[in-house]
Protein backbone atom coordinates (compact mmCIF):
# COMPACT_ATOMS: atom_id res chain seq x y z
CA UNK A 1 0.00 0.00 0.00
CA UNK A 2 1.11 3.34 -1.25
CA UNK A 3 1.91 5.73 1.97
CA UNK A 4 -0.81 4.09 4.12
CA UNK A 5 -3.17 6.68 6.33
CA UNK A 6 -2.62 4.62 10.03
CA UNK A 7 -4.65 5.87 12.93
CA UNK A 8 -2.93 4.81 16.18
CA UNK A 9 -4.63 5.16 19.57
CA UNK A 10 -1.78 4.58 22.57
CA UNK A 11 0.92 6.25 20.42
CA UNK A 12 2.11 8.59 23.31
CA UNK A 13 4.46 5.28 24.56
CA UNK A 14 5.25 1.78 24.14
CA UNK A 15 3.74 -0.76 21.36
CA UNK A 16 1.93 2.52 19.91
CA UNK A 17 4.80 4.89 20.26
CA UNK A 18 6.86 2.14 18.24
CA UNK A 19 4.55 1.83 16.26
CA UNK A 20 4.52 5.00 14.84
CA UNK A 21 8.14 5.41 14.58
CA UNK A 22 8.34 2.34 12.65
CA UNK A 23 5.27 3.00 9.90
CA UNK A 24 6.46 7.00 9.81
CA UNK A 25 9.99 5.60 8.57
CA UNK A 26 8.21 3.71 5.95
CA UNK A 27 6.10 6.31 4.57
CA UNK A 28 2.95 5.94 6.20
CA UNK A 29 1.17 9.01 7.27
CA UNK A 30 -0.43 8.96 11.17
CA UNK A 31 -2.93 10.44 13.14
CA UNK A 32 -1.45 9.90 16.74
CA UNK A 33 -3.86 9.30 19.74
CA UNK A 34 -3.43 9.13 23.77
CA UNK A 35 -3.78 11.48 26.76
CA UNK A 36 -0.47 12.67 27.31
CA UNK A 37 -0.39 15.04 24.78
CA UNK A 38 3.49 16.31 25.86
CA UNK A 39 4.81 12.78 24.78
CA UNK A 40 2.27 13.18 21.29
CA UNK A 41 3.97 16.67 20.93
CA UNK A 42 7.21 15.19 21.34
CA UNK A 43 7.11 12.48 19.25
CA UNK A 44 5.41 14.41 16.46
CA UNK A 45 8.94 16.46 16.33
CA UNK A 46 11.17 13.58 15.82
CA UNK A 47 9.24 12.32 13.39
CA UNK A 48 8.55 15.56 11.00
CA UNK A 49 5.67 16.97 9.16
CA UNK A 50 3.31 14.58 8.46
CA UNK A 51 2.56 13.26 11.18
CA UNK A 52 -0.71 14.45 13.10
CA UNK A 53 -1.80 13.97 16.61
CA UNK A 54 -4.84 14.52 19.20
CA UNK A 55 -5.19 14.56 23.34
CA UNK A 56 -7.44 11.59 23.20
CA UNK A 57 -9.08 9.98 26.05
CA UNK A 58 -10.22 6.61 23.93
CA UNK A 59 -13.28 6.00 27.13
CA UNK A 60 -14.74 9.51 25.24
CA UNK A 61 -16.61 8.41 22.38
CA UNK A 62 -16.08 11.65 20.93
CA UNK A 63 -12.32 11.39 21.43
CA UNK A 64 -11.78 8.17 19.13
CA UNK A 65 -14.31 9.76 16.41
CA UNK A 66 -12.32 13.01 16.08
CA UNK A 67 -8.35 11.06 15.94
CA UNK A 68 -10.02 9.19 13.34
CA UNK A 69 -11.32 12.43 11.59
CA UNK A 70 -8.44 13.93 11.60
CA UNK A 71 -6.50 11.37 9.75
CA UNK A 72 -9.43 11.76 7.37
CA UNK A 73 -8.96 15.77 7.29
CA UNK A 74 -5.40 16.09 7.20
CA UNK A 75 -4.71 12.84 5.17
CA UNK A 76 -7.86 12.11 2.52
CA UNK A 77 -8.37 8.87 3.79
CA UNK A 78 -8.07 6.51 5.95
CA UNK A 79 -6.94 3.38 5.32
CA UNK A 80 -6.02 1.37 9.67
CA UNK A 81 -6.56 1.67 12.62
CA UNK A 82 -4.41 0.78 14.95
CA UNK A 83 -6.58 0.39 18.40
CA UNK A 84 -3.98 0.20 20.92
CA UNK A 85 -4.30 1.85 24.16
CA UNK A 86 -4.52 -0.41 27.24
CA UNK A 87 -4.18 -0.44 30.72
CA UNK A 88 -3.27 -3.36 32.91
CA UNK A 89 -4.32 -3.20 36.45
CA UNK A 90 -3.42 -6.38 37.06
CA UNK A 91 -5.36 -7.71 40.51
CA UNK A 92 -6.67 -10.87 41.64
CA UNK A 93 -10.61 -10.06 41.52
CA UNK A 94 -10.47 -11.02 45.62
CA UNK A 95 -9.54 -7.69 46.04
CA UNK A 96 -12.76 -6.31 44.14
CA UNK A 97 -11.10 -3.42 42.82
CA UNK A 98 -14.31 -2.25 40.75
CA UNK A 99 -12.94 0.71 39.41
CA UNK A 100 -9.79 -0.95 38.30
CA UNK A 101 -12.39 -3.43 36.14
CA UNK A 102 -14.38 -0.71 35.11
CA UNK A 103 -11.31 0.84 33.99
CA UNK A 104 -9.99 -1.71 31.70
CA UNK A 105 -13.16 -2.46 30.08
CA UNK A 106 -13.52 1.30 28.83
CA UNK A 107 -10.40 1.26 27.67
CA UNK A 108 -9.06 -2.61 26.46
CA UNK A 109 -12.58 -3.11 24.92
CA UNK A 110 -15.34 -0.70 24.92
CA UNK A 111 -12.57 1.94 22.69
CA UNK A 112 -12.11 -0.65 20.46
CA UNK A 113 -15.94 -0.67 19.53
CA UNK A 114 -15.75 3.26 19.61
CA UNK A 115 -12.49 3.32 17.20
CA UNK A 116 -14.71 0.63 15.03
CA UNK A 117 -17.86 2.64 15.00
CA UNK A 118 -16.08 5.77 13.92
CA UNK A 119 -13.70 4.09 11.09
CA UNK A 120 -16.29 1.72 9.37
CA UNK A 121 -18.26 4.81 7.51
CA UNK A 122 -14.98 5.51 5.98
CA UNK A 123 -13.61 1.93 5.43
CA UNK A 124 -17.01 0.85 3.34
CA UNK A 125 -16.99 4.24 1.29
CA UNK A 126 -13.67 4.00 0.07
CA UNK A 127 -14.10 0.06 -0.26
CA UNK A 128 -11.02 -0.93 1.93
CA UNK A 129 -9.74 -0.89 4.94
CA UNK A 130 -7.84 -2.38 8.33
CA UNK A 131 -8.76 -2.65 11.92
CA UNK A 132 -5.45 -3.68 13.42
CA UNK A 133 -6.27 -4.66 17.49
CA UNK A 134 -4.06 -5.42 20.44
CA UNK A 135 -4.90 -7.80 21.91
CA UNK A 136 -2.69 -9.91 24.73
CA UNK A 137 -1.06 -13.38 25.22
CA UNK A 138 -2.65 -13.06 28.45
CA UNK A 139 -5.58 -14.31 26.54
CA UNK A 140 -4.36 -17.19 25.74
CA UNK A 141 -2.57 -18.56 28.85
CA UNK A 142 -4.52 -17.46 31.47
CA UNK A 143 -3.10 -16.81 34.82
CA UNK A 144 -4.51 -16.04 38.34
CA UNK A 145 -4.52 -11.91 38.82
CA UNK A 146 -4.99 -10.99 35.05
CA UNK A 147 -8.74 -12.31 34.75
CA UNK A 148 -10.45 -9.12 34.07
CA UNK A 149 -7.59 -7.99 31.39
CA UNK A 150 -7.44 -11.18 30.09
CA UNK A 151 -11.10 -11.25 29.71
CA UNK A 152 -10.93 -7.67 27.78
CA UNK A 153 -8.25 -9.13 25.71
CA UNK A 154 -10.27 -11.81 24.58
CA UNK A 155 -13.33 -10.05 24.04
CA UNK A 156 -11.23 -8.39 21.43
CA UNK A 157 -9.95 -11.38 19.73
CA UNK A 158 -13.63 -12.54 19.38
CA UNK A 159 -14.78 -9.61 18.01
CA UNK A 160 -12.28 -9.50 15.55
CA UNK A 161 -13.11 -12.31 14.58
CA UNK A 162 -16.99 -11.48 14.39
CA UNK A 163 -15.66 -8.36 12.60
CA UNK A 164 -13.78 -10.11 9.86
CA UNK A 165 -16.63 -12.65 9.18
CA UNK A 166 -19.10 -9.72 8.70
CA UNK A 167 -17.12 -7.81 7.03
CA UNK A 168 -17.09 -9.32 3.81
CA UNK A 169 -13.69 -9.11 0.74
CA UNK A 170 -13.10 -5.42 1.61
CA UNK A 171 -11.86 -5.25 5.18
CA UNK A 172 -8.64 -6.86 6.68
CA UNK A 173 -9.29 -7.63 10.38
CA UNK A 174 -5.61 -8.49 12.41
CA UNK A 175 -5.46 -9.46 16.14
CA UNK A 176 -2.09 -8.81 17.06
CA UNK A 177 -1.16 -10.70 20.56
CA UNK A 178 2.48 -9.23 22.34
CA UNK A 179 4.10 -11.46 25.02
CA UNK A 180 5.60 -9.85 27.29
CA UNK A 181 7.21 -6.12 25.93
CA UNK A 182 9.45 -3.69 27.82
CA UNK A 183 7.03 -1.03 27.89
CA UNK A 184 5.02 1.06 30.51
CA UNK A 185 2.49 -1.03 31.02
CA UNK A 186 3.49 -2.80 34.40
CA UNK A 187 3.07 0.79 35.93
CA UNK A 188 -0.54 0.65 35.59
CA UNK A 189 -0.79 -2.26 38.24
CA UNK A 190 -1.81 -1.05 41.43
CA UNK A 191 0.04 -3.49 44.20
CA UNK A 192 3.65 -1.74 44.94
CA UNK A 193 4.71 -5.47 45.11
CA UNK A 194 3.23 -7.17 41.89
CA UNK A 195 4.45 -4.17 39.86
CA UNK A 196 8.22 -4.49 41.10
CA UNK A 197 7.42 -8.34 40.27
CA UNK A 198 6.61 -7.55 36.85
CA UNK A 199 8.74 -4.45 36.60
CA UNK A 200 11.45 -7.15 36.78
CA UNK A 201 10.10 -10.21 35.02
CA UNK A 202 9.87 -7.44 32.05
CA UNK A 203 13.30 -6.42 32.50
CA UNK A 204 14.30 -9.96 32.56
CA UNK A 205 12.66 -11.37 29.27
CA UNK A 206 10.57 -8.66 27.83
CA UNK A 207 10.74 -8.26 24.38
CA UNK A 208 11.98 -4.38 22.67
CA UNK A 209 8.14 -2.84 21.64
CA UNK A 210 10.10 -2.77 18.28
CA UNK A 211 9.16 -6.82 17.72
CA UNK A 212 5.40 -5.85 18.01
CA UNK A 213 5.80 -3.02 15.59
CA UNK A 214 7.36 -5.09 13.04
CA UNK A 215 4.02 -7.51 13.60
CA UNK A 216 1.63 -4.60 12.72
CA UNK A 217 4.13 -3.40 10.33
CA UNK A 218 3.79 -6.85 8.33
CA UNK A 219 0.04 -7.53 8.65
CA UNK A 220 -0.39 -3.84 6.70
CA UNK A 221 2.11 -4.24 4.01
CA UNK A 222 0.43 -6.87 2.84
CA UNK A 223 -1.30 -6.68 -0.59
CA UNK A 224 -4.80 -5.84 -0.66
CA UNK A 225 -7.07 -9.14 -0.27
CA UNK A 226 -4.13 -10.67 1.68
CA UNK A 227 -5.53 -10.82 6.03
CA UNK A 228 -3.38 -11.56 8.65
CA UNK A 229 -5.87 -12.60 10.99
CA UNK A 230 -3.83 -13.36 14.27
CA UNK A 231 -0.12 -12.86 14.87
CA UNK A 232 0.93 -14.31 18.29
CA UNK A 233 4.52 -12.75 19.58
CA UNK A 234 6.38 -14.14 22.47
CA UNK A 235 9.80 -13.33 23.84
CA UNK A 236 11.38 -17.59 23.46
CA UNK A 237 11.83 -17.10 27.37
CA UNK A 238 8.16 -16.31 27.97
CA UNK A 239 6.15 -19.75 29.04
N1 LIG B 1 3.72 -4.66 27.32
C1 LIG B 1 3.27 -5.91 27.28
O1 LIG B 1 3.88 -6.85 27.81
C2 LIG B 1 1.96 -6.20 26.58
C3 LIG B 1 1.61 -7.53 26.39
C4 LIG B 1 0.41 -7.83 25.75
C5 LIG B 1 -0.40 -6.80 25.30
N2 LIG B 1 -0.04 -5.51 25.51
C6 LIG B 1 -0.95 -4.45 25.04
O2 LIG B 1 -0.24 -3.54 24.22
C7 LIG B 1 -0.95 -2.29 24.21
C8 LIG B 1 0.03 -1.16 24.42
O3 LIG B 1 0.56 -1.23 25.72
P1 LIG B 1 2.10 -1.01 26.04
O4 LIG B 1 2.65 -2.30 26.50
O5 LIG B 1 2.76 -0.30 24.96
O6 LIG B 1 1.99 -0.10 27.38
P2 LIG B 1 2.20 1.45 27.64
O7 LIG B 1 3.59 1.85 27.33
O8 LIG B 1 1.68 1.67 29.02
O9 LIG B 1 1.23 2.14 26.58
C9 LIG B 1 -0.16 2.18 26.78
C10 LIG B 1 -0.71 3.28 25.92
O10 LIG B 1 -2.14 3.32 26.11
C11 LIG B 1 -2.51 4.64 26.32
N3 LIG B 1 -3.72 4.77 27.11
C12 LIG B 1 -4.02 4.25 28.32
N4 LIG B 1 -5.23 4.67 28.74
C13 LIG B 1 -5.69 5.50 27.77
C14 LIG B 1 -6.86 6.26 27.60
N5 LIG B 1 -7.85 6.29 28.54
N6 LIG B 1 -7.03 7.02 26.49
C15 LIG B 1 -6.05 7.03 25.55
N7 LIG B 1 -4.92 6.30 25.62
C16 LIG B 1 -4.75 5.56 26.74
C17 LIG B 1 -1.32 5.30 27.01
O11 LIG B 1 -1.30 6.70 26.74
P3 LIG B 1 -1.70 7.86 27.80
O12 LIG B 1 -1.40 7.35 29.17
O13 LIG B 1 -0.83 9.00 27.36
O14 LIG B 1 -3.15 8.11 27.56
C18 LIG B 1 -0.17 4.64 26.28
O15 LIG B 1 0.15 5.35 25.11
C19 LIG B 1 -2.02 -2.39 25.31
O16 LIG B 1 -3.27 -2.65 24.71
C20 LIG B 1 -1.56 -3.59 26.12
O17 LIG B 1 -2.62 -4.21 26.78
C21 LIG B 1 1.14 -5.18 26.12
Amino acid sequence: MDAPVVVITGASSGIGEATARLLDAQGARLALGARRADRLEALAAELGGEARIRPTDVRRREDVRALVDLAVQAHGRLDVLVSNAGVARIAPLEDQAVEDWEEMIDVNLRAVLYGIEAALPHFRAQGSGHVVNVVSTSGLRIVPGQAVYAATKNAVRTLSEALRQEAGPDLRVTAVSPGMTRTELVDSVPDAGARAAARERMDEIGMPADAIARAIAFAIEQPPGVDVGEIVVRPTAQG
